[in-house]
């Protein structure tokens, strides 16, 4: 009697259970490093990709997103928190020319604009040029842009930035500008055009002698959160306008800034280790973009290079990681090195995954081990673990098993 009821009782908590494990399972619950068959198997968070280049020919989930810079430590100055940069943020592969043209032009990322905001991208590279009385993106040579390498006028770009800024008030986008613009005021009046001017972080209030940054909360609530850097030393005078490598010291772009242990500065910046200055920006991709080798280079080498480029800063972390075909890796990519320069720059600890709330720098809680792989995953006949990459979450996943094995039981009772 009592025993009838209590089975009664736990057959609709096993089928909650079950129908949740199996939803879970089937639909958001693989891990970083897992295989996996659709970008919807994955967590949010990651995509499902493989990168032959690095052997790895099974899809495997990938992460396309950084955790927010100040998701553990907030309030510190702008110049504490690293930011995940894209290189041609405009130039993308499936891009044609707003002239109708065909576009002769490399391409350096996937998704728009706004998806690299959404997905946690902070600082763009945007080439921009004097074209049709108007200023476009473009990528060009010589100075000049033509039908077949112009993209599109930059304003349809700017306004993409304006709407992401409008809808989200804390957060904060940083324009490095590749410029080729001589018309008098035109960029100034391409950015008051698309809403953007009053979001203007000012020149002004940027430090000159390697001073930290105001703090990213009072840039907030005055409501500065656009930062614009431009190639062109002339328009800070004329335009009001930061000339990038007064306020940013910079590595070596290209083939010659890959070189495995070094980490140069490109010609217009100071030296990396230069203390005046109080940004340090990162760029870690080929001078022609390989979007077959681009998840390679952007896995161990670029960790690599990130720690290489941290002894030539003198000690400095980057804030700014700038690459191409961010979201492509084999697990960890970008988004994880950029997660890694945030713990080192917020807490003190390798990772900003490891960040304790409130706790004096330095105190990390490292998941001891990875979580061995669910069997969502080994079942495919694949019985590796997932490789380099420890699981930054592992609670939640042995929850997952707890209540599997809850419900196996249940069922067998
Ligand atoms: C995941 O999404 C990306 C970008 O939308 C796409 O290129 C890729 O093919 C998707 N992966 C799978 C396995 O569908
Ligand atoms: C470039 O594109 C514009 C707009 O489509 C067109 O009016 C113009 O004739 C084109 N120029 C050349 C040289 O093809
Ligand atoms: C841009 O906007 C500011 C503020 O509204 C205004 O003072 C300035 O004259 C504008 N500049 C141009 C070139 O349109
Ligand atoms: C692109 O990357 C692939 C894979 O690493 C490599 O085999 C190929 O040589 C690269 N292409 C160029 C042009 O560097
Ligand atoms: C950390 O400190 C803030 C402000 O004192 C407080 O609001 C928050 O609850 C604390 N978080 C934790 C996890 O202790």
């Amino acid at each position: 009697m009592k025993g009838s009821n209590v089975f009664s009782n736990i057959l609709p908590i096993q089928l909650l259970f079950i129908l949740l494990c199996l939803f879970i399972a089937s639909s958001s619950c693989l891990k970083i490093g897992e295989t996996c068959s659709s970008n919807s198997t994955c967590d949010a968070g990651l995509s499902c990709q493989s990168c032959s280049a690095n052997g790895n020919t099974r899809q495997r989930c990938t992460k396309i997103q950084p955790l927010s810079p100040t998701s553990k430590v907030k309030g510190l100055a702008f110049n504490k928190y690293s930011w995940l940069t894209t290189h041609n943020s405009f130039a993308l592969t499936n891009a044609q020319s707003d002239t109708g043209s065909a576009l002769i032009a490399t391409k350096n990322q996937e998704d728009t604009v706004t998806s690299q905001l959404k997905n946690g991208v902070r600082g763009l590279m945007l080439d921009m040029y004097d074209f049709m009385n108007d200023i476009w993106l473009c990528h060009s040579f010589n100075g000049n842009c033509y039908n077949f390498t112009a993209f599109q006028p930059a304003i349809d770009v700017l306004k993409e930035i304006e709407t992401f800024l409008a809808a989200n008030p804390s957060e904060i986008v940083t324009i490095f500008i590749e410029d080729y613009v001589t018309s008098p005021q035109g960029l100034t009046k391409v950015f008051n055009a698309s809403g953007l001017g009053i979001y203007w972080f000012p020149v002004s209030k940027m430090p000159k002698n390697g001073e930290d940054w105001p703090t990213v909360d009072e840039m907030v609530q005055q409501n500065q959160r656009l930062v614009v850097f431009t190639s062109k030393s002339s328009k800070e005078a004329t335009e009001g306008i930061a000339y990038n490598w007064k306020y940013v010291v910079e590595n070596q772009y290209g083939d010659d800034g890959m070189k495995a242990g070094s980490c140069p500065n490109r010609a217009e910046s100071s030296p990396m280790n230069t203390k005046t200055i109080s940004l340090v920006l990162q760029n870690y991709f080929p001078t022609n973009p390989n979007e077959s080798g681009v998840c390679l280079d952007n896995s161990a080498p670029l960790i690599s290079m990130t720690n290489t480029c941290y002894e030539a800063a003198g000690k400095r972390w980057p804030n700014f990681i700038t690459v191409d075909f961010y979201q492509r890796s084999d697990g960890g990519g970008a988004p994880e090195a950029v997660d890694e320069a945030n713990g080192h720059l917020t807490c003190g600890c390798d990772n900003i995954a490891y960040c304790r709330a409130n706790a004096t720098f330095g105190t990390c809680d490292v998941p001891p081990t990875a979580p061995p792989p669910p069997a969502a995953a080994a079942s495919g006949g694949d019985s590796q673990t997932p490789s380099n990459i420890a699981s930054l979450d592992s609670k939640p996943v042995q929850l997952w098993w707890l209540l599997g094995a809850i419900s196996m039981m249940t069922l067998l009772l």
